[in-house]
């Protein structure tokens, strides 16, 4: 497990600067205005800022960049960072700024002379989310955590902006973590055993066994885990931060530890990253900590299904039909049409228990959606307009790209089934959609409900605008945002 990294704020003032070691970056606003740090780190560098200032370099420098001048005589920092800014940016501008500044700390102090900035506490946010490395598993000592100081002329306003934003970027780092983690060591019980960690935040955390599974009639997830040796479970984690009596939004995630297709076996090429078919469930997780950790005034319930689809002589065949939670059978026919099988029955539960006032499941659920719109864009299907708006709101307020699909009766007829209520495929065309409508099957008429297919965002084999290669955390910020506007 990795931690976050420190960031500190300290009232600014010009005199922090020349003794600063490791990374002093100071913000030059894009009309090419020094303020006083600049000015400062000018005289400190006798003029080396503004001849950069008024060479043709400079021209070339876009927005939200940063050109440095390495070992700045007159200074013990190693490089002076300059960014160049807008006075005022919007969320994503400074966000991406301090990942900008984050990628060229890498394990190196950070002052960041921030002065008058607005938005600093979103700059502290890309930095917070960029400066994020999954090492659990490097034996080689790595960087030390570096801190980070912001220093600002309010700093308070931003430390108390910036502390919900904290909250949100732990949630995130808990979903990378969980979803980098090799299914060895996130075995089913070490998953449930995490969230169950979550109690000290305030979470009310039910691990349900599958004894209770099997009493709650959830043979379709049961019949998913059946050919593993790590038994399935269920959590449910609960934030009542609302209204008491109030009924929740409900999470549900897809938490499949490691996918290797089961039966129906998936080729050997690319199989390892199959280790992030929890993604799904990692996102609730991450959310729920985030909720937790800010003190959301909203009640949510979190809950994921936690399997591992595993070929043995007590697997699920193909030609198998089981019957779910809510009593519908299913004819499998594919054992690595898996998901949908584990979200069924945790969604039906969600809606019996709970009576939510909307439900939004998350699941690494189809390859078609990474042919479909590559790793940009998550899929969202959604049985609800508004319900559909606010969240695609929240999403792009939050730069994470979602993008949405189409549902129809049309798809729903490709799952019928000779000799059951469904099948589990629906054949090659539009085959994320018809995943969708599998799980439509399962949400009741009043529910207002939304499927983030994330398949092609829940980890990446490049780095993204805010995360470094693998987990993403994609979905953590537009939930907890999601919440905040439409909930609190
Ligand atoms: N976990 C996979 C989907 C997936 C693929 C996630 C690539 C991330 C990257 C899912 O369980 C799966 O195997 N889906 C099948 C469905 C098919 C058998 C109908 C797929 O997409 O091929
Ligand atoms: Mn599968
Ligand atoms: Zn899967």
């Amino acid at each position: 497990m990795s931690s976050l990294i420190p960031i500190q704020f300290q009232t600014f003032d010009v005199d922090m600067m020349a003794q600063a070691e490791g990374r002093v970056a100071i913000i030059i606003s894009d009309e090419g205005k020094m303020g006083p740090a600049a000015r400062r780190a000018n005289r400190l560098t006798r003029g080396a800022v503004a001849r950069l200032v008024e060479s043709e370099q400079f021209e070339k420098v876009k927005s939200g960049e940063v050109i440095t001048l390495a070992w700045p005589g007159g200074m013990a920092a190693e490089a002076l960072d300059i960014l160049i800014l807008p006075r005022r940016p919007d969320v994503a501008e400074a966000r991406k700024a301090g990942v900008a500044l984050a990628k060229l700390a890498g394990g190196k102090a950070l002052l960041v002379m921030a002065a008058n900035q607005t938005r600093s506490e979103d700059l502290a946010m890309g930095i917070a989310l960029r400066s994020y490395e999954f090492d659990a598993h490097k034996t080689k000592d790595s960087d030390p955590a570096a801190t980070v100081t912001i220093a600002h002329q309010k700093s308070d306003e931003v430390e108390a902006a910036f502390a919900p934003l904290y909250a949100i970027a732990d949630g995130v780092r808990m979903t990378r973590d969980l979803t980098n983690e090799p299914a060895n060591i996130l075995t089913t019980t070490e998953f449930a055993d995490r969230l169950a960690e979550m109690k000290d935040l305030g979470l009310e955390v039910e691990v349900l066994e599958e004894d209770k599974l099997e009493e709650l009639g959830m043979r379709t997830l049961l019949s998913v885990g059946q050919g593993s040796v790590s038994p399935s479970k269920v959590v449910v984690m609960q934030w009542n931060g609302g209204d008491k009596g109030d009924a929740p939004l409900a999470l549900v995630g897809k938490g499949v530890v490691f996918d290797t297709g089961g039966i129906s076996l998936k080729p050997a090429g690319g199989m390892e990253d199959m280790t992030m078919d929890m993604g799904g469930a990692g996102v609730v997780a991450g959310t729920m900590r985030a909720l937790a950790k800010r003190k959301a005034k909203a009640n949510v319930v979190g809950l994921v299904g936690l399997v591992e689809n595993m070929p043995s002589g007590n697997a699920t065949r193909p030609g198998d039909v089981v019957t779910s939670m809510k009593g519908d059978t299913v004819e499998i026919i594919n054992t690595d049409a898996e998901g949908r099988l584990v979200l069924c029955d945790v969604m039906w539960y969600a809606q019996e228990r709970f009576s939510p006032v909307g439900m939004v499941d998350l699941a690494t659920l189809t390859g078609a959606i990474i042919i479909g719109l590559g790793h940009e864009n998550a899929g969202v299907f959604s049985n609800n307009d508004t319900f559909c708006d606010a969240f695609l709101k929240s999403a792009k307020a939050e730069d994470e790209g979602a993008w949405r699909m189409p549902l129809g009766a049309a798809y729903d007829k490709q799952l019928k089934s000779r000799i059951a209520d469904m099948k589990n495929v629906g054949g090659r065309p539009a085959g994320s959609i018809t995943a969708a409508q599998f799980l439509q099957r399962f949400v009741k008429e009043e529910t207002p409900w939304i499927h983030l297919d994330i398949a092609g965002v829940a980890s990446v084999a490049s780095e993204t605008s805010y995360a470094p290669k693998g987990a993403t955390g994609w979905g953590v910020r537009a939930l907890s945002r999601f919440v905040q506007d439409n909930f609190e």
